[in-house]
């Protein structure tokens, strides 16, 4: 019988909780980044590029491209592919360079 993921590697995987995007509830794993969350239920874009609006969301996947910048819990510029997921995180599409309340 096939082993999980989880069972290869040992570990024990604690209760899904949701985090949410915009107006969507998103599941999400203990241990599971803000991007994988929002990968697995089919969100594959969360931002637009500064000039030409095109869709951007992970691309690198190990903080290296900056393609994945999300608002989350307020606090625009995070690297959603490194951020863990926690309970209740609300993640935004973030609007251009993120920090437009600034003036
Ligand atoms: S996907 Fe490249 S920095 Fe997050």
């Amino acid at each position: 019988m096939a082993r999980t993921p989880a069972e290869l590697v040992g570990t024990r995987t604690g209760p899904s909780f949701e985090i949410t995007f915009g107006d969507r509830t998103v599941p999400a794993r203990p241990g599971q980044s803000v991007a994988a969350a929002l990968w697995a239920a089919g969100i594959l874009a969360w931002r637009t590029t500064r000039t030409t609006g095109r869709p951007r969301g992970a691309f690198c996947g190990i903080g290296q491209c900056y393609d994945c910048l999300a608002t989350i819990n307020g606090q625009p510029n995070r690297r959603a592919c490194l951020v863990p997921a926690h309970p209740g995180d609300a993640v935004v599409t973030q609007e251009g360079h993120g920090h437009a309340s600034l003036g």
